[in-house]
């Protein structure tokens, strides 16, 4: 994440392993994710199921009996890809007729049975509420059947299941916190591919949070769609009126951040998505009060015009937005803070375009991810406007956004130098084995000679250089 890109998903097409289980059935998985860090969260789910049934991985789809695809629906460009990748399986079973090919995740839950209609040589198709169901799924792929199972939950969490973490650097990890999505911005797949919000057991959370920490992990990202909007009220939907009874006994997102800060100083705690309409102060105190939550907040604003945000269906104006940083910067003055962009949505116009524009100038994103709009089957701006923004006029106005996050990306790093940073050491370095490389409390890359420090270590880095997006430094004892 240290670079401003136009990209389509966060992480796309890895590949994902797990140690052999102690009863292993000698069946390979391959299982490959795409998307956003839920859908990477959600394969650690898959891989948690599956391991207890026996089940190993491998990294050569050729070798595998189970190939599944985790996948993305957000834009068209993301769902082309995972068809692509489909053609590649599609070879493979026609030298093993065994060969299972499953699709999970959003694009399964946006296709259904539709897919095994499109996609002939799929075998499996599970939406993201069904994993539990894959086993016995499988074993009616084996038996020569197709195999579906696409109901979205109103309860399912998967609260009791411990992730196995994979791809991990055993340093930071992703825990869970609400599942969906009820907001309904016009343009958005999500609440029609994972279904209604619903949040999680703060118990599990907190015990989940603590096992990382006693297994030597000292991050943890807490992920949710909209994570301002958390409420345990003890499990299910969220109810339209709360009583103020149940409101006292009731965990708010503020309290449970709380809560897992104070699992240990040294277990870094990082969270997304916050959502502009819903981000309390209490929120924004409880990220001041405790160094070791990261003063860094993800708060995707998509447009800088009031007008389209209303046709967004957001929930917020830019006075609101504008507002909302002003609280950030108030009560958290060391706070970087990134967001998400789309340009050209339904009849946006070049005066629009520049209120975007003029927002990221004033705000002065440490990061961004900008997408141009990309119109979605079902959502409430593809049954209700026109996708009316020439196709050349969207990517020029990307290519705008793009070049001014650019010059504030490598402003806000320089801003770093000559300035000593706390970095939780989590990897060697891409460049060089003698270094390396962790974040700052802000998201920031920095990378560091080696020496005899290991991943997990906190270390503190004078910044003397700089890219555009990372800080190199020596260490300062
Ligand atoms: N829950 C998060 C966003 C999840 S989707 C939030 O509300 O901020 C991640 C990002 O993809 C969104 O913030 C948006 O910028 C982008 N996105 C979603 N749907 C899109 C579409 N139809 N076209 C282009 N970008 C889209
Ligand atoms: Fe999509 Fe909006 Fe929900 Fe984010 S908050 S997942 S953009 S509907
Ligand atoms: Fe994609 Fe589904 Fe995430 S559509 S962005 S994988 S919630």
């Amino acid at each position: 994440m240290s670079e401003n890109k136009i990209i389509d998903e966060s992480k796309q097409g890895e590949v994902l392993l797990i140690a052999a289980p102690e009863n292993a059935n000698g069946k390979k998985l391959f299982l490959e994710s795409y998307g956003c860090a839920m859908n990477f969260s959600d394969s650690e789910i898959v891989a948690s199921i599956l391991k207890d049934k026996g089940f190993t991985t491998t990294q050569d789809f050729t070798e595998a009996d189970v190939i599944f695809v985790n996948t993305c629906a957000i834009r068209e460009g993301a769902e082309q890809r995972v068809r692509k990748r489909l053609t590649d399986f599609k070879k493979a079973k026609k030298s093993n007729p065994d060969l299972i090919v499953g699709v999970l995740g959003c694009m399964a839950e946006r296709l259904k049975s539709q897919f095994l209609e499109e996609e002939k040589l799929v075998d499996i198709v599970v939406g993201p509420d069904a994993y539990r169901s894959l086993p016995q799924l499988i074993e009616i792929a084996e038996s020569g059947q197709k195999a579906v199972n696409v109901l979205l939950s109103k309860e399912e969490t998967y609260a009791d299941i411990a992730p196995v973490r994979l791809d991990s650097n055993g340093v930071s990890a992703f825990i869970s916190i609400t599942r969906g999505c009820d907001n309904m911005c016009s343009f958005c797949v999500v609440p029609f591919t994972r279904g209604r919000e619903r949040s999680r057991n703060p118990e599990t959370i907190v015990k989940e949070a603590q096992d990382l920490f006693e297994q030597g992990y000292r991050e943890v990202t807490l992920l949710g769609q909209n994570v301002d909007s958390y409420l345990w009220t003890g499990g299910g939907l969220k109810k339209e009126v709360i009583s103020e009874e149940e409101l006292k006994n009731a965990t708010t997102f503020a309290q449970l951040l709380e809560k897992v800060a104070l699992v240990h100083p040294d277990l870094r705690v990082r969270f997304s998505t916050s959502h502009p309409k819903d981000m309390t102060d209490d929120v924004l105190y409880v990220i001041a009060k405790y160094e070791n939550v990261c003063k860094y907040i993800h708060l995707p604003v998509q447009s800088g015009n009031s007008r389209i945000l209303e046709m967004m269906n957001r929930g917020y104006s830019r006075e609101w937005y504008i507002e909302r940083i002003n609280a950030i910067r108030r009560i958290i003055p060391d706070c970087a803070i990134s967001t998400d962009t789309i340009t050209g949505f339904c009849s946006e116009t070049e005066e629009e375009h520049k209120d975007t524009l003029s927002l990221m100038e004033w705000v002065k994103y440490d990061f961004a991810y900008m997408f141009s709009y990309s119109e979605r089957p079902k959502t409430l701006a593809e049954r209700k406007y026109k996708d009316d923004v020439a196709e050349e006029v969207k990517k020029r106005r990307l290519q705008e956004v793009v070049d001014l996050q650019q010059k504030h990306s490598g402003e806000r790093t320089r801003e770093g130098l000559g300035k000593v940073h706390r970095v939780l050491a989590e990897k060697v370095s891409k460049k060089s084995d003698k270094h390396l490389s962790g974040r700052n409390s802000q998201n920031l890359t920095v990378v560091f000679p080696r020496e005899n420090y290991k991943p997990g270590d906190y270390v503190n880095v004078l910044a003397t250089e700089c890219t555009s997006a990372t800080l190199i430094g020596v260490v300062v004892k």
